[in-house]
């Protein structure tokens, strides 16, 4: 049986090979934790934007997009705390020499244990069948409960250490609960140590600590001290957010797991200004929205859970990960966060100026609040890849790898392929692409027996193929194939367009919202 190690490994050999994505400067034996997408990655990427902007922006009458510079105004990160404390806890173990995340050392040893009560729980319902409660047995079997307690003292001691910087403390708990280097199996850690994420480089030609600057570590900062600006030109009343898709860049210690954790990537991000005492509402019903968002691409619901924040950042009241299963398992794919007035006021502080709303319906002028739906662009393209992935067996036992992209999504939306290169075929199927081009991303494909091209088209996820023959100068029919049936029909070239639409078309996603 494939393990999830193998699915990973299928999928970034079958992102390169299909021009999904490459590793950044590959000639030069490439850069760590950089990828390039390819010719059909950057239409997947492109889809998956446009669906976020416009489930985002156009279905909300009350939220607008920016896009702000990547560099900003050095005070930008003083004020939002990341030169302080834009800090990840990492451990070094000294035998493989590898740097680990301190506290996602402690995480995935708590999920070990979490593993261990789904496997009691399990078992529990072999044994009972259907009369099995599992309510009442995760409350009252010995093993699940002191298994959970086990967590939460877990937790109890993280989170302090955290919260207090208390560095040693952290360390004393890994080596308490005995983890050892994934790597060397060894448990012969440093100390812990903070270390800042942010990138910095020099303004002109003058270096020095006046001149330097900060690649943005998030987009949201920009949509913060636009605030204003978005606010008064755009006549917005509160509620109303900004959003905005864009580059952002950390020096990730631990970057791996291909493009899950890059030092380069992209964020899509929303800041969602409301009337404070108001945050804990909006903060529910974002996370409802996105978590709908996700569930409407069609893949299998329980590969979503939300993971509640032990440790809060240094902006948050609240705040709440979609995790997705990954090939690596269930990890943080978007954030919603409650970032209380934090990040205005602080901005205030800095910049002298002020940055409040005077709300007409209660007579006042505030600091607003904020609730943050933020995902990463390339981590989506990650769990829409892993949903997609298959390898199937089809019932003459042959098997057929298939990218099953929700068609809004995919690549290409239809090949049209002449059954010969002669009689005319191929002009009546540059006809006929040159009627859909305009709406469709289309492929012409002329090459190898039909059943080739039709697998050259599964394994990059066109939802069509359409096949022009000898019948199709007679009376302007086609046969058209569906990728995830694999059922042909002939239909009309006139119907086509149609046909196409509806299955393929956003619309579909959007109205699901
Ligand atoms: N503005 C809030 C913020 O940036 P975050 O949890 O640090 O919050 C938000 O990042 C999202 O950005 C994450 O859920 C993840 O999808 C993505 N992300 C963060 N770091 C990343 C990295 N190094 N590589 C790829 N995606 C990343």
């Amino acid at each position: 049986m494939a393990t999830q190690d193998d699915k990973l490994k299928d999928i970034i050999g079958h992102a390169k090979e299909f021009g999904f994505i490459f590793p950044s400067s590959e000639i030069y034996d490439g850069l760590s934790a950089t990828y390039d997408y390819g010719q059909l990655g950057v239409e997947l990427k492109n889809n998956i934007k446009n669906y976020w902007w416009k489930s985002m922006v156009h279905l909300h009458e009350n939220i607008v997009g920016i896009d702000a510079a990547i560099f900003m105004h050095p005070e930008t990160w003083k004020a939002s705390g990341h030169v302080d404390a834009f800090n990840d806890p990492l451990i070094d173990n000294k035998d493989s020499k590898k740097r680990y995340r301190a506290d996602v050392l402690i995480e995935e040893h708590i999920e070990k244990i979490r593993t261990k009560i789904n496997k009691d729980v399990a078992k529990g319902l072999k044994r009972f069948g259907k009369d099995f409660n599992e309510q009442e047995f995760r409350a009252t079997n010995p093993n699940v409960l002191r298994r959970e307690a086990e967590i939460k003292s877990i937790e109890d001691r993280m989170r302090e250490g955290l919260e207090k910087e208390n560095l040693d403390a952290i360390k004393q708990l890994i080596e308490d609960l005995g983890i050892a280097c994934p790597i060397s199996g060894s448990k012969n850690w440093t100390d812990v140590k903070q270390f800042n994420l942010m990138f910095s480089t020099e303004l002109g030609s003058v270096s020095g600590e006046s001149a330097k600057i900060y690649l943005r570590p998030e987009t949201a900062q920009g949509i913060f001290v636009n605030f204003l600006n978005v606010q008064k030109s755009g006549r917005m009343k509160i509620p109303f957010g900004i959003a905005q898709i864009g580059k952002a860049f950390r020096n990730e210690i631990v970057a791996r797991q291909f493009i899950f954790r890059m030092r380069e990537f992209e964020q899509m991000e929303m800041q969602f200004f409301v009337r404070p005492g108001e945050e804990m509402r909006w903060y529910e019903h974002w996370k409802a929205f996105r978590i709908n968002w996700h569930k409407v691409l069609g893949g299998d619901e329980s590969n979503y859970r939300f993971h509640d924040h032990i440790k809060l950042a240094h902006y948050a009241n609240a705040a709440s990960d979609i995790e997705f299963n990954f090939p690596m398992g269930f990890k943080e794919l978007e954030g919603i966060h409650s970032r209380t007035d934090f990040d205005l006021k602080q901005h205030e502080k800095h910049s002298g100026k002020k940055l409040r709303y005077f709300d007409p319906e209660i007579n006042k002028s505030y600091v607003p609040y904020v609730i943050e739906t933020s995902i990463g662009l390339d981590r989506m393209f990650l769990s829409v890849l892993t949903m997609a992935y298959k390898e199937e067996t089809l019932e003459d036992g042959t098997k057929r790898t298939v990218l099953a992209l929700p068609p809004a999504l995919a690549p290409y939306k239809v090949a049209v392929m002449p059954l010969t290169k002669k009689d005319g075929l191929p002009d009546k199927a540059r006809e006929i692409i040159s009627r859909l081009k305009v709406d469709f991303n289309c492929q012409y494909d002329e090459k190898d027996s039909i059943g080739k091209r039709y697998r050259r088209q599964d394994v990059i996820g066109t939802p069509f193929s359409v096949t022009v023959d000898h019948q199709t100068l007679e009376d302007n029919t086609v046969t058209i194939r569906d990728r995830d049936t694999m059922a042909q029909e002939r239909v009309a070239i006139a119907d086509l367009h149609q046909i196409i639409d509806n299955k393929v078309s956003l619309r579909n996603l959007l109205k699901q919202l």
